[in-house]
């Protein structure tokens, strides 16, 4: 079996979690990483270009003969990677600029959405301060205001009174304290109910759909506090049933694709529909379009097909060809995160006791903000430092054995939340 030389783009938990299952395909080759991080330089080899360095990451693929590359964060395929690789004609998962516009602009969505008839809140796209006022005005508190752009995920505010609401449409459309991805608002209803992430793999003709998954997006236990990239991940999720998940596959997911290719932007890659299960049926927040950060590390727990295939399969339009599978288990991820992110924090912690918690089996860590140091200690280098997953027969077995993991880690300031899948339990 020819070996494949492989690229992986990206330097978070999700990156390290992609590579560590890439790297049990018996097809998988050199594996490199762009930039990666401490974990991922166990498993294959970074080289040091930024993500969305496109020209950078070409000549690198062309020199170094690279097969296929995953284009795996946002900011990279908003700015058209996938349309600069495919003009050299070289292999890239993920999709195009245009497909991607489902998540690097939120007006472009909801647009969509609304076009197409797709379930979401009710809403409007402002340009103009006066107009989002006056929306504002004749609606009912609290109101949700989302800069439509890319906002490293802090760009969306639950305004609870007019004098907020104010406040926020001054600093993001006159101030543009959100620069160019402020240049336009979406303004909408105030849903409530269970979150639940889902993701699919699609190779614009065929899907493929994940079992469904949650994330604790907030900082402090109980959902407190402000937001973060997330702190952890259960899935499968017990709240959600085989009839409600079909229930989403057919309004939301089939219907998002089809609609896509009908309007000439086929979407192919990952797809990560964020959803609140309101008392009126499940509804789309937004839309990811790519593996989600800290999911991805829970999903790659349970993925048990070869990753290789299916990420040939997307970019070969053959989807149809294979038969993914999941393992029949449960799994978490539980994020380390520095003391004091999502706000400022310190690097250069030393992190111990990483070969003790990874003992078991069904323990697998994730490096994410980590690097060695020039006497090779691991240190910290980012608010999220370490994703601590763990596989169970339940979801409380994999929480428990997690959890345990966890408690052998240590770095100064170490924080992480004690109540993921406590919900959903
Ligand atoms: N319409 C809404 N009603 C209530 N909460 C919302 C609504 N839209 C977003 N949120 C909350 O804000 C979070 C971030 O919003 P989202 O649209 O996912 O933006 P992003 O992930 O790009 O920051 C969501 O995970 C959800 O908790
Ligand atoms: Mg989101």
């Amino acid at each position: 079996m020819p070996k494949q030389k492989i690229l992986i783009i990206g330097s978070g938990g999700r990156e390290h979690a992609i590579g560590w299952k890439i790297k049990q395909s018996p097809r998988c080759g050199e594996l490199y990483f762009a930039p990666g991080n401490a974990g991922t330089s166990s498993i294959g080899i970074n080289v040091d270009f930024k993500a969305v360095d496109i020209k950078g990451l070409i000549d690198f693929v062309k020199k170094e003969h690279i097969d296929v590359t995953l284009a795996i964060p946002d900011d990279p395929l908003a700015l058209g990677i996938v349309d600069e690789f495919k003009k050299e004609n070289l292999r890239i998962f993920g999709p195009t600029k245009n497909a991607a516009q489902l998540e690097w602009s939120k007006a472009f969505s909801k647009n969509f959405m609304r076009k197409h008839g797709l379930p979401t809140a009710k809403f409007d796209v402002c340009h103009d301060y006066k107009r989002a006022e006056s929306y504002v005005k004749n609606h009912s508190f609290p109101i949700v205001i989302k800069v439509s752009g890319l906002a490293l995920g802090k760009g969306v505010f639950i305004c609870g009174n007019y004098t907020e609401a104010e406040k926020t449409l001054n600093n993001i459309l006159n101030n543009k304290s959100f620069g160019e991805a402020g240049n336009e608002v979406v303004i909408e209803e105030f849903l409530t109910g269970p979150e639940i992430s889902t993701h699919v793999f699609t190779d614009g003709k065929t899907y493929s759909i994940f079992p469904p998954s949650q994330d604790h997006k907030r900082i402090g236990e109980n959902d407190e506090g402000p937001n973060t990239g997330g702190m952890g991940t259960v899935a499968p999720l017990p709240i959600v049933s085989d009839e409600l998940m079909k229930e989403i596959e057919g309004t939301i997911i089939a219907s998002t694709l089809s609609k896509m290719n009908e309007d000439g932007n086929t979407f192919s890659g990952v797809l990560y529909p964020g959803l609140m299960l309101t008392p009126n049926g499940p509804k789309i927040l937004e839309y990811n379009a790519r593996f989600g950060d800290p999911e991805t590390q829970t999903y790659m727990r349970l993925l048990d097909t070869d990753l290789l295939d299916i990420i040939d399969a997307c970019i070969d339009g053959t989807l149809d060809k294979i038969k993914i599978n999941w393992k029949k288990l449960s799994a978490c991820t539980i994020v380390l995160a520095s003391g004091g992110y999502p706000e400022s924090y310190e690097k250069g912690k030393i992190i111990s006791g990483i070969e003790n918690a990874s003992g078991d089996k069904d323990i697998v860590i994730f490096h994410a903000g980590t690097k060695y140091d020039e006497n090779r200690n691991l240190i910290t280098n980012g608010g999220r430092v370490l994703g601590v997953s763990a596989t169970g027969n339940t979801l409380k077995e994999a929480l428990a054995g997690a959890y345990e993991a966890v408690k052998k880690i240590s770095f100064e300031k170490m924080y992480y939340r004690r109540d993921i899948g406590k919900k959903v339990l």
